[in-house]
């Protein structure tokens, strides 16, 4: 028997990210082939010409999943009864900026956004918060939003996760797919701390560690962790644009994962609150190595090794307390 449509939210769908992010949730990239979904497409009035373009290409692309498409510019009818909500809309960085840079701007929307969602989205609608500073904006909204249980808040370190095993993959001259396991720590900003040491590759005989394999202690905890950490304006450089495909992609994998569950003995990066586990202040949205099963996920243990410096207050995280006393 077919399932009932999932509905999904993307706000600032007329951007960057949002145009490549849409054509993949209707594709069933997200919740899988056989998941029909109904788009809710946010974005503000002066993108709303651009918002309406975007609609009538999902509409011209014919995808069989796709049962219905909502495309506003007020954001009540936006929240209304959505199942997922992918908060994208905002203002991205240019060149020379840290992503925190953005904050002031994108901390208000998040504040209003909280309570449209809490009035209007589904019970248990899953929220994943991309737009920066993502970690910060997460938590604004959960802040704002507090009959929205917090476990179901969360923002996007997916992508740095995948930039983690990709840079492995190209090292190693092997399959990304074979890589799995490696840990983004803290925040999506360059504060970040990318971590191989429970990472694996499959092999032919099963599984080797990927320090075993790598065998450069000094790259690993230099170039590979710069690498990652400083991708995002790489990017930012070289398209004068800021990442796009990558970044939806990274949004398809973190629901998917969420919803369907991670594959047996794989852990993912999400940016989730923080109940305590390693000593990260409980309350805070921080990146850990999470598995999901039944659209839950859980925080995996015992995965510090000598990495006592992960534990700090980060400086965006900070500064959204204080905005938060602020806002309020
Ligand atoms: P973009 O400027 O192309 O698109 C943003 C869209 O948001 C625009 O269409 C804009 O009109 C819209 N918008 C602005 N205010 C809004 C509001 N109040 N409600 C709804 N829509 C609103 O930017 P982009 O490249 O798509 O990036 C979007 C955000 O995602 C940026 O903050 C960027 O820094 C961030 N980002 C995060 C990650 C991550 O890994 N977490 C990766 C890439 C980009
Ligand atoms: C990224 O990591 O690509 C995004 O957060 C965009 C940025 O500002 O780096």
């Amino acid at each position: 028997m077919a399932k009932d449509p999932v509905r999904v939210l993307v706000t600032g769908a007329a951007g960057q990210i949002g145009y490549a992010l849409v054509p993949m949730i209707a594709r069933g990239v997200m919740l899988g082939p056989d998941q029909p979904v109904i788009l809710h497409m946010l974005d503000i009035p002066p993108a709303a010409e651009s918002l309406n373009g975007v609609k009538m290409e999902l509409v011209d692309a014919a995808f069989p999943l796709l049962k219905g498409v909502v495309a506003t510019t007020d954001v009540v009818e936006a929240c209304t009864g959505v199942n997922v909500a992918v908060m994208v809309g905002g203002f991205p960085r240019k060149e020379g900026m840290e992503r925190k840079d953005v904050m002031s701007k994108n901390v208000s929307i998040y504040k209003s956004q909280a309570s449209a969602l809490e009035k209007h989205a589904a019970a248990n609608c899953k929220v994943l918060v991309v737009a920066n500073p993502a970690n910060t904006n997460a938590l604004i909204l959960k802040e704002f939003a507090p009959s929205i249980p917090e476990k179901n808040i969360t923002c996007m370190t997916r992508l740095d996760h995948n930039r983690a095993l990709g840079q492995i993959s190209e090292r190693l001259n092997i399959q990304v797919s074979d890589v799995k396991n490696v840990i983004i720590w803290g925040n999506h900003s360059s504060t970040q701390y990318p971590d191989v040491s429970h990472a694996t590759v499959k092999t032919q005989g099963g599984e080797k560690p990927v320090k075993e394999l790598v065998c450069d202690d000094e790259w690993l905890k230099g170039e590979f962790i710069t690498t990652v950490q400083q991708r995002g304006a790489a990017i930012i450089k070289a398209r004068k644009f800021s990442s796009a495909l990558s970044a939806a992609s990274g949004a398809c994998d973190h629901i998917r994962d969420w919803v369907l569950g991670t594959p047996e003995g794989t852990f993912v990066s999400m940016g989730v609150y923080s109940d305590g586990s390693y000593n990260v202040p409980a309350g805070l949205i921080y990146s850990f190595p999470v598995t999901c099963r039944n659209g839950e996920w859980t925080i995996v243990q015992g995965k510090l090794v000598g990495l006592d410096n992960l534990i700090d207050l980060e400086p965006a995280q900070e500064i959204s307390l204080i905005l938060k006393e602020k806002l309020g």
